[in-house]
């Protein structure tokens, strides 16, 4: 503690409190090694940096307006999660990319860092609640000062955007503009080189392609709920028949049609492949069978970290699409449906980022869709079993050990 100014016995809480005597020996020596030389609290966070970044536009046009400090605050805040986002993320990436994601020990620190990164976009999402104690009018007051700076260019979102993986062709355009127009020299470099390298959405399809379990020459999970599930439609259709003629016949049987095409719709690659190219699918083929492996099987031992981590993605694209919506809520009642500094039409341009377009990993989402009865989960074999139970690699059951390790 001897590096914090509120643990000091100097502090203005403890001023007129004696310490406990037994304390005081102890607490005094803590003191004396601060002042014995090192790093202190304000140099360690360069505090003399961070706390007179803080300049009111409307203070240097001597018009100083009481709110405008706390819209640079939130601001700065928020930047300063994005980076430690980012730094999160960036870290996340790397494990994957090196291929030390093979190490299933690795999975603990991917599935920690990304829990952090959902643990800091809830505080991200609940934040605005402060600016809105702002009223529109405060805002009105500074506004003029701070144009044309805008949220369009916080550079850092957009590379927290690519870096998770939403595609350039499905943002929405505004003014018939590029989200990097908004971007000079390095900071259009660096926004370049993220749209290049493989955002966290492939790296997790890479990982998901390896399920073990997929291999054809394997347990086949792919084939094995096909016949389950065609076999499941048939049992079904077999019951219904044996009903009467009735208003609840019908009803059954036109579920069992559209339960039929969604899951015809499953088991067809092609059409996989047509919604890969419409961005309504993300994931190729064989990581969708993946995910839905680890679904279905979550309870096993090998599994139960992963499907936390698909939890977790769920999670972000939950939080981000909450911050939007959050934003938006605020934009409207602090500009109503003016046009943004940033020269988009403001409200209505944010309203539409509130979208499935945004979503990297939709598809984690859209498994509910193809959920089945416990009973059409295949059976696992005692190979597989075994396999899915053990962290140790079990030769008899891969031939494979490079891509099941
Ligand atoms: C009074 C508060 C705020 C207002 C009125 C406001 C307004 C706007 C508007 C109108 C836009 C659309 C671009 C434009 O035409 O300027 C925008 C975009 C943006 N703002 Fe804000 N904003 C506020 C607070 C914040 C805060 C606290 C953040 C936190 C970093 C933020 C981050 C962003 C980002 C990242 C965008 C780009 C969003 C996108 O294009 O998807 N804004 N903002």
């Amino acid at each position: 503690m001897s590096g914090c100014p509120y643990f000091e016995k100097k502090h203005l809480l403890f001023k007129n409190r004696p310490p406990p005597p037994e304390e005081d020996e102890a607490a005094q020596a803590g003191v004396n090694k601060a002042s014995k030389g090192g790093i202190v609290y304000g140099d360690y966070l360069q505090l003399d940096k961070v706390l007179t970044a803080q300049v009111l536009q409307s203070e240097l046009k001597n018009d100083k307006i009481h709110d405008e400090h706390l819209f640079i605050v939130t601001h700065q805040a928020y930047e300063l999660w994005f980076k430690q986002i980012l730094w999160e993320l960036d870290s996340v990436r790397e494990i994957f990319i090196s291929g030390h994601v093979r190490d299933e020990r690795n999975m603990l620190k991917v599935n920690t860092r990304i829990h952090r990164i959902v643990m800091i976009f809830r505080l991200l999402v609940d934040q605005f609640a402060v600016l809105e104690t702002m009223t529109a009018l405060d805002f009105f007051d500074f506004r003029e000062y701070l144009a044309p700076a805008s949220g369009f260019q916080s550079l850092q979102f957009r590379l927290l955007e690519n870096k998770i993986g939403v595609p350039d062709n499905l943002r929405v355009p505004y003014n018939r503009r590029h989200y990097r127009d908004n971007f000079k020299g390095h900071e259009t470099e660096l926004l370049l080189a993220t749209e290049q390298e493989p955002p966290l959405l492939k790296l997790v399809e890479e990982w998901l392609e390896r399920t073990p379990g997929l291999e054809e020459d394997g347990f086949n999970f792919w084939h094995k709920l096909e016949v389950n599930i065609t076999f499941g439609l048939q049992k079904e259709k077999e019951k219904i028949e044996k009903i009467a003629d009735s208003e609840e016949k019908q009803e059954l049987t036109e579920e069992l049609v559209k339960q039929k095409d969604i899951f015809s719709s499953l088991f067809d690659e092609k059409r996989h492949e047509h919604l890969l190219s419409k961005g309504e699918r993300r994931l190729s083929y064989k990581a969708l069978q993946g995910a839905l492996m680890i679904n279905f099987y979550r309870e096993e031992p090998r599994f139960q970290v992963p499907f936390q981590l698909l939890t977790s993605l769920m999670d972000i694209d939950t939080l981000m699409t909450k911050w939007r919506y959050n934003h938006v809520c605020m934009v409207h009642r602090m500009i109503g449906s003016k046009a943004g500094t940033g020269g988009s039409s403001g409200y209505h341009y944010l309203r539409s980022t509130v979208s499935d377009r945004y979503k990297v990993f939709v598809d984690l989402f859209n498994l509910a869709t193809f959920l089945i009865p416990r009973s059409w989960v295949p059976k696992l074999n005692p190979n597989i079993h075994t396999f899915l139970y053990t962290a140790e690699f079990d030769s008899s059951y891969c031939s494979n050990s490079d891509d099941s390790d």
